[in-house]
């Protein structure tokens, strides 16, 4: 009977270590499969005729801008749109508001070819953002002095002047990366002079790193900070201790010798 228990309990270890494996797998080819692919004509006609039906009325034909409506978006290139398009931040609903994560509104064939024809008017390109090549250590220290002050150490967001700094829970390290260099509405723009590419690795790799909070050691409770925690620590205390003080109670009630000692 051990033995087989013994063999069972292998059987799960062996289990998990491969589920483990096959998720590694999975994020390494996701990170690979990253940078879109080179812009060919037909992808930039069929992005000019949906960026006309979308996007024109604010962006403007040609891209050119509206005044008071959207910007121009000549030599954005493929970063902000990338970074607009996959974080569903675009098409805005309106000029004034504050452009908001929510899911893609296109397919990504589509935005493949709205990207292409942002990007052929000029313009930066979207970043090869490597976290497995960064630095933790680096990366916690750059995110305190750049980026804690507005989505706080934790990565949780807040509210900031005139606008909601996001939780980085969702974004993945290629949009860390383009959110660093592009700097959407009041976050401030990084260049390669205020943070390298290599630093960049590192930022990426600790947003990461509060994505998966399981490394972190003790428990989370969904990471709501170190006093509710010690709340939930003292009610589980003291359910324990009502427990025990009842199943004591119970006991003297049915043990009449310990009820005499008492007694007598
Ligand atoms: C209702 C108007 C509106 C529509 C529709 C709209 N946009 Fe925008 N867009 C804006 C405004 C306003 C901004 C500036 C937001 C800001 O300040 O962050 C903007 C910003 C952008 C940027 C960032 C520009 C920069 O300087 O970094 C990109 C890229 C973009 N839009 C692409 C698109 C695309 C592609 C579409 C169509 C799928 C689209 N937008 C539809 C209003 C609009
Ligand atoms: C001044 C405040 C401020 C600072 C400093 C700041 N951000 Fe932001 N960040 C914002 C705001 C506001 C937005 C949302 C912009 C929008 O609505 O388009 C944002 C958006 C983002 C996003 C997109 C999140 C998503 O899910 O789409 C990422 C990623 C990000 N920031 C990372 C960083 C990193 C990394 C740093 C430090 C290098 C940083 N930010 C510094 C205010 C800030």
């Amino acid at each position: 009977m051990r033995r087989r228990l013994a063999a069972l309990a292998a059987a799960l270890c062996g289990g998990l270590a491969i589920v483990q494996l096959a998720l590694a797998d999975e994020r390494g080819h996701a990170a690979a499969a990253a940078p879109p692919a080179v812009s060919s004509a037909s992808l930039v006609a069929s992005g000019r005729a949906l960026f006309e039906s979308s996007c024109s009325a604010c962006h403007g034909i040609g891209a050119g801008g509206i005044h008071g409506r959207g910007p121009s978006l000549r030599g954005v290139g493929a970063l902000a749109a990338d970074f607009y398009l996959q974080t569903g931040r675009m098409p805005l609903s309106a000029s004034r508001a504050e452009p908001l994560r929510t899911r893609p509104a296109f397919p990504q064939r589509q935005i493949r070819a709205l990207v292409a024809y942002v990007a052929s008017f000029g313009g930066p390109a979207v970043p090869d953002v490597q976290p497995g090549r960064g630095s933790l250590a680096d990366g916690e220290r750059l995110f305190a002095l750049d980026c804690a002050g507005c989505h706080t150490i934790q990565g949780q967001g807040g509210i900031v002047t005139g606008a909601i700094a996001p939780s980085l829970n969702q974004a993945s390290p290629r949009q860390v990366g383009e959110a660093v260099r592009v700097g959407p509405y009041v976050m401030p723009r990084f260049g390669e002079a205020e943070i390298s590419a290599a630093q960049l690795d590192s930022l990426a790799r600790y947003v990461q790193y509060l994505q998966h909070p399981e490394n972190r050691g003790g428990w989370g409770i969904g990471r709501i900070g170190p006093i509710p925690e010690g709340m939930v620590a003292w009610l589980l205390g003291a359910a324990a201790l009502l427990l025990v003080a009842r199943v004591i109670g119970e006991r003297r009630e049915d043990d009449p010798e310990e009820r005499e000692t008492h007694h007598g």
